[in-house]
């Protein structure tokens, strides 16, 4: 089995109605560990060893949070800054996170629509996560399509409650090994996996 760390960032989370109930089910599950950032260092104050070692522990990095200003709440970027050490992550002898795996799960106000060249947002989310991706790339880690929620204003109870069983479909796939390589390389969203049994979703 693979051991998943959710790296989990909401600075608003008595507001949020995606991510809260996202992370429900989440400490049941076997092999998945939630690391709530805003929670353990409200101060934003990271205790880089300690989150090395978290990393090392762990096979699957999931960077789990709301899609703000086209990127993450500013502390996945302090974690960033401070836990990716050059000698450590990357550069000469920084090889600790090798084949390890990497991938974001957000969620956005806006539509898929607006996430185009056409649309109002111009870019795909694929696009504005590139930052992300090569973060991952240069760190010797695999980066995997996002999961993402799009459209939440709009989102009722029943849609909610449908994109939770499909991410909770999608950790218990990952942490058994069940989602290949050649199946996730072939989509952009990891939603697009065949995750839940159809009758669920009808
Ligand atoms: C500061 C801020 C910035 C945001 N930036 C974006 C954005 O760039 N793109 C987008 O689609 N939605 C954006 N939103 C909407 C949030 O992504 C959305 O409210 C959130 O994903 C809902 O999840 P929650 O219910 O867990 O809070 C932004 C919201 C806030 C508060």
């Amino acid at each position: 089995m693979a051991k998943i760390l959710i790296l989990f960032a909401h600075p608003a989370l008595e507001k949020s109605r995606v991510h809260k109930r996202l992370i429900r089910p989440v400490k049941q599950l076997e092999n998945v560990s939630l690391h709530d950032l805003y929670q353990v260092y409200p101060e934003m104050d990271i205790d880089i060893a300690y989150e090395q070692k978290l990393l090392l522990q762990h096979d699957i990095i999931i960077m789990q949070h709301p899609f703000y200003w086209y990127s993450a709440p500013a502390i996945i970027k302090q974690w960033q800054d401070l836990v990716l050490e050059h000698g450590w992550a990357y550069g000469s002898g920084g090889t600790a996170l090798t084949d390890k795996k990497i991938m974001n799960a957000i969620s956005c106000g806006g539509s898929k629509e607006v996430y185009n060249r056409e649309g109002r947002n111009r870019y795909t989310i694929t696009e504005l996560l590139v930052p992300f991706e090569q973060t991952a790339h240069l760190c010797h880690l695999q980066y995997l399509p996002p999961f993402v929620v799009h459209g939440t204003h709009k989102l009722k109870d029943p849609d909610i409650e449908l994109y939770a069983v499909q991410y909770e479909e999608m950790l218990i796939g990952l942490a058994n090994d069940r989602i290949t390589a050649a199946e996730w390389q072939q989509v952009s969203y990891m939603n697009d996996l065949n995750l839940i049994p159809k009758i669920l979703q009808s």
